[in-house]
């Protein structure tokens, strides 16, 4: 496997790479990697002759007293796990590689409506920052497919929607959500969680199965049940974001006849902000 952060040497390889007509599936992650990277990275070898991991904690999706400093950064323990699974190149750059100006003035690539929404609520530059890094990744890359998890389901749909307004030539791939034994979404920031956080943390899935369950069996009440949920999540010791049940594609509000739908949840837990989602129909 080949370790590089400089952007030159990473045009070279690719270079090579595509004068052999090799096609490249790209995964961008933030490292510390979970079951649910290694996922991704197993997909894009199924996918592509050569696959491209990215490392990048990017400053420009954390708001003022987010945790950009102690975001959990493991490169070397990144780079083994890579390397044992097969990846081909794994790119680490530098802040002042990515933005060499300055992450103030920078170019941002904006999809205005999806970002404003759910996670973007609460954190209004959030999908600013991805879809900013997101496209220079791109650029850099030059990925034929790029793989995201299926957890970061609203930044997933952000993604295709500025691939598609963008025409970039990128096939995106979401790939599911890789569980706990319990049911608690694999994410990085699940560390933050004490002994005691952990054993209450499932009951955010469990909560979004339990609406699934009640709007399969007819329950078209989507407010109540959403409020029902907020209700069930604080008095477990939960502070909820937001329950929201939406029509899958759009993420809009959906009418009682919508079939094709997404609940997602995010909900702080101690010092861990939890997302999850699931389908509905
Ligand atoms: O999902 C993530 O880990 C990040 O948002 C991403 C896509 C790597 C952009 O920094």
């Amino acid at each position: 496997m080949k370790k590089i952060s400089s952007i030159s040497e990473l045009r070279t390889i690719i270079n090579k790479w595509r004068k052999n007509q090799q096609s490249i599936a790209f995964v961008p992650t933030m490292g510390n990697l979970h079951d649910g990277h290694i996922s991704l990275v197993e997909h894009a070898l199924s996918v592509a002759d050569r696959v491209i991991v990215s490392i990048f904690v990017n400053p420009l999706q954390f708001g003022i007293g987010e945790d950009y400093q102690t975001y959990p950064r493991t490169l070397e323990a990144d780079c083994e796990t890579l390397e044992q699974i097969g990846t081909h190149l794994v790119f680490t750059p530098s802040v002042t590689d990515i933005y060499p100006t300055d992450t103030e003035t920078t170019t941002s690539v904006i999809v205005p409506g999806l970002s404003k929404i759910l996670c973007g609520a609460s954190r209004p530059i959030f999908f600013k920052g991805i879809t900013t890094v997101v496209n220079i990744l791109f650029n850099l890359v030059q990925p034929d497919k790029a793989l995201f998890g299926e957890k970061d389901y609203q930044q997933l749909l952000i993604i295709k929607r500025m691939v598609a307004d963008l025409f970039m030539p990128i096939e995106i791939i979401g790939v599911p959500i890789m569980r706990e034994a319990d049911g608690l979404a694999m994410s990085s920031r699940n560390h933050y969680l004490n002994a005691e956080q952990r054993t209450i943390a499932p009951q955010l899935f469990q909560t979004i199965d339990n609406i699934k369950k009640q709007i399969e069996q007819g329950g078209r009440q989507f407010v109540q049940l959403e409020n029902q949920a907020i209700s069930d999540l604080t008095t477990t010791g939960f502070n909820p974001d937001y329950i929201a049940i939406r029509q899958a594609q759009t993420l809009d509000i959906p009418t009682s006849a919508d079939k094709k739908l997404v609940i997602l949840a995010a909900a702080w837990l101690g010092k861990a902000r939890l997302i999850d989602n699931i389908m509905v129909g």
